[in-house]
């Protein structure tokens, strides 16, 4: 049989583990059900009963291990387990695909991707070795399994597995004759240690855990931990003992459920009040920001000749909200580069140059690339990060977290929201530095930041009806344009980019002053168009985009200003932010953005917290 390609595709596969005195397979599946919202197709479950290694998975929901589980008995009484959920963009489901994958004496549940997979299935078939499904897993499963028989130690042969392997993974492992224990390796693909009393976990999330424990370590890159019910040890590839922080996780089992609303996405907006209420606090001491406890010295920030933020999708256009306010309050050239593109353009960076990496989960492969990049090239660089410990908040010289709590939803809403919250913070701090606001100003810019904003989203979000009603009016179409000026423009993007990726209705985000160079000939009475304009200055303009379109029968929905002029007559809808210091426009306009997308998506049916063929977190390239 030939073995399918590597995958160059992430799936959203879950790993959880435990070790301690309760039902491994409850625990574990407990986990799993935590993962859900990632998406998977199927599922499976190993744990150790009676010297052995039972395993037990199933094509389909967790729910279906589990009844299997039951009906079979076999796993009962075991108190070590390790479970997978698994999603694949390519190759059909099957249970003979779904992990733990490997023999009687090695099992392994995997997340990644091993490249090399080919290779090495061909050499430990020229060993012996047989394979029954198509999956790179199993090749891993095999190569431990091969290693071991060769020097019978369990740590020796999950370091050659890691010297041979190429590619990114998480992998736990149970070996039958090393019972009640764990091991887990990985790279480039996040595994966390959740430390309880008398039980320790292995997971791919801490979402995973959260019930049973708060406390946790981040493994590392090419590292190799040895879980039991009352020990954790962690070692590199040449089995010295490793020291990571016992980290706590803030966020709570509340905050990773549901909650009585329809979709995470909508209650993780809904949230955006408290976020951004709860980042900006610790950051403010006397009416001014303050990143003392960040250790980021007032000198980094005066003296930083440019900013270059990178990123990717909406925390890249984050960056760029960060431009427009970087640019117009401190007069510092901003740099805003896709994650992604950066190393192929062999950027230019100094010593004096502050480089900014956003990113939600502080996993994303590409945006990791660039901030080795970055340091390489002798840059400051500064990681604004949601997930604590994570490897871009570990990497980075210095981060500043946003404390948006677990972002459950594919789309990202309140992250977004937190992340340009604390832009404009740091913006504030470095207009104030460079001496280019005053401290009355600065003080001014602070307070409608910290005490205004979370209002001025509530006041937001309670328009739902309104752009529930908009949404409503123009679902009915498979293309649309999205366009604006300045920082509406940068906006756009990303209201276009929440549209496309949970309602998959085309859309484009376009320079309103640019769509007569060409693009305008893409409207017709089929081609509605969303303006944004909520700056004050650039909106005569703006309506006479507005104009440009309607002449051509477009239907236009206009997001403006409360109490812009005239908006009503020029527009067949229109949304008014709450009144805003126009300065910061761009926090509001975002959440209408988002609920607008929401509920386009929601009225077309969509599977709003799992789009297609999309991750949480992409940790491959
Ligand atoms: C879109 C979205 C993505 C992420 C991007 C970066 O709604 O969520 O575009 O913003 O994949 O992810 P992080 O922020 O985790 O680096």
């Amino acid at each position: 049989m030939s073995a399918r390609p590597p995958q160059r595709i992430k799936t959203m596969c879950g790993i959880t583990g435990y070790v301690g005195t309760k039902s491994a397979s409850e625990v574990v599946i407990h986990g799993l059900k935590t993962l859900e919202y990632r998406g998977y197709d199927s599922a499976g479950v190993a744990a150790f009963v009676n010297g052995r290694i039972g395993v037990v998975k199933a094509v389909g929901k967790v729910a279906n291990v589990e009844k299997r589980i039951a009906e079979l008995g076999t796993l009962n009484g075991a108190t070590c387990g390790i479970g997978h959920t698994r999603w694949a963009t390519h190759g059909a489901p099957s249970d003979k695909n779904s992990h733990p994958h490997g023999t009687d004496k090695v099992r392994i549940v995997h997340n990644g991707i091993i490249e090399n997979y080919a290779p090495l299935r061909e050499m430990l078939v020229s060993k012996g070795f047989t394979f029954e499904s198509e999956t790179d897993t199993e090749v891993a499963a095999k190569l431990i399994e091969y290693h071991y028989d060769n020097c019978k130690n369990h740590e020796d042969a999950l370091i050659s597995a890691m010297r041979d392997i190429i590619g990114s993974y998480a992998i736990a492992v149970m070996f039958s004759d090393c019972p009640e224990t764990i091991f887990a390796i990985r790279k480039d693909n996040p595994l966390i240690i959740g430390v309880g009393k008398n039980e320790n976990f292995v997971a791919s999330d801490i979402t995973a855990v959260l019930e049973y424990t708060n406390t946790y370590y981040q493994l590392g890159d090419f590292e190799l931990a040895i879980v039991t019910r009352d020990s954790v040890k962690m070692m590199d590839m040449k089995k010295n003992a490793v020291e990571h922080p016992l980290l706590t996780a803030t966020w709570s089992v509340e905050a990773a459920s549901r909650g009585g609303y329809d979709h995470f996405m909508i209650k993780e907006i809904n949230e955006e009040p408290e976020a951004v209420r709860k980042t900006l606090h610790p950051r403010i001491r006397n009416l001014l920001p303050n990143f003392e406890e960040e250790n980021l010295s007032d000198e980094r920030l005066k003296n930083a000749k440019s900013v270059t933020f990178v990123a990717c999708g909406t925390a890249m256009h984050a960056g760029l909200v960060g431009k427009t306010a970087i640019e117009q309050l401190c007069r510092v050239p901003v740099k805003v580069e896709i994650a992604s593109e950066f190393r192929y353009n062999n950027p230019i960076l100094t010593e004096d140059d502050l480089v900014v990496v956003i990113s939600q989960s502080g996993e994303t492969a590409d945006s990791l690339a660039a901030l080795r990049l970055a340091k390489e090239k002798g840059a400051y660089t500064l990681g604004i990060v949601n997930v604590i410990g994570s490897t871009i908040a570990r990497e980075a010289d210095n981060v500043i977290y946003t404390w948006a709590g677990p972002e459950i939803s594919v789309a990202s809403t309140k992250a977004y929201t937190v992340q340009i919250s604390l832009i404009y913070l740091l913006t504030i701090k470095m207009a104030y530095l460079k001496g280019k606001i005053s401290e009355s100003e600065a003080k001014e810019y602070t307070r409608i930041l910290y005490e205004d904003m979370p209002e001025i989203i509530k006041a937001t979000i309670a328009r739902e009806d309104e752009i529930h009603e908009a949404a409503k009016s123009f679902c009915a179409y498979s293309n649309l344009f999205f366009i604006g000026r300045g920082i509406d423009y940068h906006l756009a993007m990303e209201g276009s980019l929440k549209l496309k990726e949970i309602s998959y209705i085309h859309s484009e985000a376009y320079a309103a002053g640019e769509l007569k160079h060409g693009t305008i000939s893409l409207i017709t009475p089929e081609m509605p168009v969303i303006a944004l304009a909520t700056q004050e200055d650039l909106y005569e303009k703006m309506i006479s985009n507005i104009r440009e379109v309607k002449a051509r029968g477009a239907r236009v929905m206009l997001i403006a200003r409360e109490g812009a002029k005239d908006a009503a007559n020029e527009a067949e809808k229109v949304i008014f932010l709450p009144r805003c210091d126009q300065f910061f426009n761009a926090i509001p306009l975002a959440t209408v953005l988002q609920m607008l997308a929401y509920f386009i998506a929601k009225e077309l049916g969509r599977e709003i917290d799992q789009p297609r063929n999309l991750a949480k977190s992409v940790t491959v390239e």
